[in-house]
């Protein structure tokens, strides 16, 4: 009986330690991840979500060319992480090109630096030596198995080369959380998404190996849409980086009304991907093949769902499906209001 009783206690003991982490918003385990980004109005909001959440542990941020060359998108990361106080995590700038194809950037929609819209304030932390292929590697070989997510929100050039530097990480990564293609919908053709289309060879590459992987495509973000009342709940948070999300959310819903078809509010894609790690209750998903076009007349750079039969075992790809917008829109807000004031 007393062992009994000492049992119970200890297990009311736990029980108490964790309802009061939890009570208190402290997460005993958060979940490691790499942001690998082309800021890009969207990545920002990634990586200050990524940054304000409690169960997130934002390992590093690496940079690609996408949205903007590298140098100006390497310049814009380093920026936000003054603007939301981000230190002590190492940014790496990576592939200055995709693979095979040449450059294609999205100034159309991102503006000519990349990050159009706020004033941006010099950088005050020092890139890593390292290029960011080799910090990825790095990272992911130094943590336990299994206990790196990395979450690609650009082309998929420097994760490709990662993993035909180091095919040991695929084994090592605990998952690919991605922001790219689209099983039903197109952005930058009629069926490919910018950052597949922008280096299909290296998502062919990621989308083969056998690591977990969920797409999160544009079926899901064009769910995550910046509405007047998300952004007036962004307003009255009235801190410097609140406002710098209203500055992004303007110029970026200006140019989805000028150029997208049928967008009277921009969708924010890339921090669906952060959120999905977050808590993956945010959006349903399903396991389905997906494989990419590479060699299309007009398909270049889809992602290619095969929806006819039940998934096999070995199937090691999902897609998401439907965003709780409510709890999307929530995350986004309270990591702001974790994020609190800054200087800048
Ligand atoms: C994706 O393309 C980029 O322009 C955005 O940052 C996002 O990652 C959406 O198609
Ligand atoms: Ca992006």
């Amino acid at each position: 009986m007393v062992s009994g009783g000492i049992f119970i206690d200890a297990e009311l003991f736990f029980v108490g330690i964790f309802t009061l982490g939890t009570i208190k918003g402290m997460n005993m385990s958060p979940k490691k991840i790499i942001l690998d980004c082309d800021p890009g109005h969207d990545d920002a909001i990634a990586m200050l979500l990524a940054h304000g959440n409690p169960d997130i542990e934002l390992l590093a941020v690496t940079t690609v060319v996408g949205n903007q060359t590298l140098d100006k998108v390497t310049h814009n990361a380093l920026s936000i992480a003054r603007i939301a106080n981000i230190r002590n995590i190492p940014f790496a700038a990576g592939c200055y090109r995709p693979l095979v194809r040449e450059i294609k950037t999205a100034p159309d929609i991102h503006g000519e630096t990349g990050l159009d819209g706020p004033i941006l304030p010099e950088p005050e932390i020092k890139l890593d030596a390292r290029h960011a292929v080799d910090l990825i590697i790095d990272i992911i070989m130094e943590h336990p198995p299994k206990s790196v997510t990395l979450v690609p929100t650009a082309g998929l050039t420097n994760i490709a080369l990662a993993v035909r530097k180091a095919p040991q990480i695929v084994e090592r990564v605990k998952e690919i959380v991605l922001m790219g293609g689209g099983y039903h919908e197109g952005n930058r053709s009629a069926v490919a998404e910018f950052n597949i289309l922008i280096d299909p060879e290296a998502a062919h590459i990621v989308f083969n190996e056998k690591w977990p992987l969920t797409m999160v495509g544009l079926d899901l973000t064009h769910q995550a849409l910046a509405t007047p009342e998300v952004t007036e709940e962004i307003a009255q948070i009235n801190t410097r980086p609140a406002q710098f999300v209203l500055d992004l959310l303007q110029f970026y819903g200006k140019s989805y009304r000028m150029t997208q078809r049928g967008f009277d509010y921009p969708p924010v894609h890339d921090p669906c991907a952060v959120a999905y790690v977050i808590d993956p209750s945010v959006m349903t998903t399903q396991k389905v093949p997906v494989n990419i076009e590479m060699s299309g007349t007009l398909t270049t750079g889809m992602t290619v769902a095969d929806f006819r039969f039940p998934p096999s075992e070995d199937c090691h790809t999902q897609v998401a499906v439907k965003l709780d917008q409510a709890k999307f829109w929530r995350m986004v807000i309270d990591a702001l209001k974790n994020i609190g004031e800054t200087d800048h």
